[in-house]
Formats: C-alpha cells, sequence, structure tokens
C-alpha cells in the first residue's frame, strides 16, 4: 500500500473570475502531521474543502487513500473534519448532538461518544444546549465530532481557534497521540507553536499559490 495519504495534483480553483487556488499540487505522508500555513485569505480554507469534498476543484484533483473524490467518491473517504465552525443542533446538549451525528454514522456507541467528550475535556452530562457553549467549547465538541468514526485521516481547520491555554495543551497532547496510533493530520493554523512543536512538514500557502511544501 502506497505510504500517500493524500495526493494533491494540479489543483486549481476559482470562484467567478477570482482564482484562489493556482496549480497546487503536494503529497503528504500517511502517519505525519502536515501544517498549512499562510495568511488569511492565502486559500487554506478552500484547499482543505477540495481535499474533504466539499467544494470541487476547477481543475486538478485530490486523491485521498488513492480514491480520487468526486470521482470514486463524492467525499474523503474514512477521514474526520473540522472546517470552520462546526454545525450542531443548538438547542440540544453537545452530548446529545454527537449521539445524533453518531446515530447517522451508525458508528460510534453511546460509550465511546462519552469517552470523546471527556477526551476533549468537556463535561458529557452538561445539560447546557450548545447554543450556550463558548467558542472554545463548541470547538472542543467539534474535535470530538471529527474523531466519531475513528478516521485515518483528520483534516483540522484551525482547530486551536478560541481555546484556552489549558485547551491548546490537551489538543495538542491529542494530536500527538492519534498520530502515534498512526493516523495522519492536516493542520491549518496561525499559531507558530502548533506548527514548531506538532508538524512534520509545513506547506505555505501565499495568495493561492503553495509556496513550500
Ligand atoms: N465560496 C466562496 N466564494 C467566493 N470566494 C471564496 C469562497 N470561499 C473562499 N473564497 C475566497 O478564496 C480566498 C481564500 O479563502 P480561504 O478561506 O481559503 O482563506 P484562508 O487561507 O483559509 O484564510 P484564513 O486564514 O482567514 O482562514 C479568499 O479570497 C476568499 O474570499
Ligand atoms: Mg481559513
Amino acid at each position: 500500500m502506497s505510504d500517500i495519504a493524500v495526493s494533491v495534483q494540479h489543483i486549481t480553483k476559482r470562484f467567478g473570475s477570482d482564482t484562489v487556488l493556482k496549480d497546487v499540487s503536494m503529497e503528504l505522508e500517511q502517519g505525519k502531521i502536515h501544517g498549512i500555513i499562510g495568511r488569511n485569505g492565502s486559500g487554506k480554507t478552500v484547499l482543505m474543502k477540495c481535499i474533504c469534498g466539499f467544494l470541487r476543484p476547477t481543475e486538478g484533483t485530490a486523491q485521498v487513500f488513492g480514491k480520487t473524490i468526486g470521482k470514486d467518491c463524492d467525499f474523503a473517504p474514512n477521514t474526520g473534519m473540522l472546517i470552520e465552525t462546526p454545525g450542531f443542533l443548538p438547542h440540544e446538549t453537545g452530548m446529545n448532538n454527537l449521539l445524533w451525528l453518531a446515530k447517522l454514522g451508525n458508528r460510534a456507541s453511546k460509550e465511546r461518544v462519552k469517552s470523546l467528550i471527556e477526551m476533549v475535556g468537556l463535561d458529557p452530562t452538561l445539560r447546557k444546549p450548545v447554543s450556550q457553549y463558548s467558542l472554545g467549547m463548541r470547538q472542543r465538541l467539534g474535535i470530538a465530532q471529527a474523531l466519531l468514526d475513528d478516521p485515518a485521516l483528520l483534516i483540522l481547520d484551525e482547530p486551536m481557534n478560541g481555546l484556552d491555554k489549558n485547551g491548546v495543551r490537551s489538543i495538542r497532547e491529542l494530536l500527538l497521540s492519534l498520530k502515534k496510533q498512526g493516523k495522519t493530520i492536516i493542520l491549518a493554523s496561525h499559531f507558530a507553536q502548533d506548527i514548531d512543536e506538532l508538524c512534520d512538514s509545513v506547506c505555505e500557502m501565499d495568495q493561492g499559490c503553495l509556496i513550500t511544501g
């Protein structure tokens, strides 16, 4: 089996006359943490969405575990993702939101949902609806949601956003332990420390172009 988890081949993405990704190619090895950095608006989120299958590239292809997105499958296989603000049912508790998603995916047990919620530092017995969660709490729940189906690839778009110091530390530890389990992680972050401490490789985007990687 190939040790490449994600292969991006000559992706260009245009919105109308606006070219936001320009001939981006990259190969990301399995079992590593890959950082994506770059200024606001440089194309990180659009690239991640093309890899997940939420957006179709105008030109070029993204392959995940050998499957071409949009051809072999609609969405990246065996992949968990947290991209921008995760959508939750606002009037339900965090635990109920994840239980719903687990039911839809038909995989994670109640016990697993509970342990995931604990793993990201939330209280599974908390009665508060998600609408009353802080940004950091919502982000933690989003990370738990990304892990629901125990995916081999995790695509995390600024997962540390809104987290306090303890939250950042625990999510860093969590990502390193997931890497130890052999998972591949793609992480967009504006925090230099995330990149320095966590990432095995770094891709830098600038105005839609990959300038290092
Ligand atoms: N649905 C869309 N329609 C039109 N333009 C879009 C759309 N989504 C993104 N863009 C544009 O694509 C460019 C790249 O956006 P993207 O969200 O990928 O940036 P980013 O690197 O993730 O920035 P940030 O660090 O702020 O998250 C921006 O110019 C943005 O306005
Ligand atoms: Mg972004």
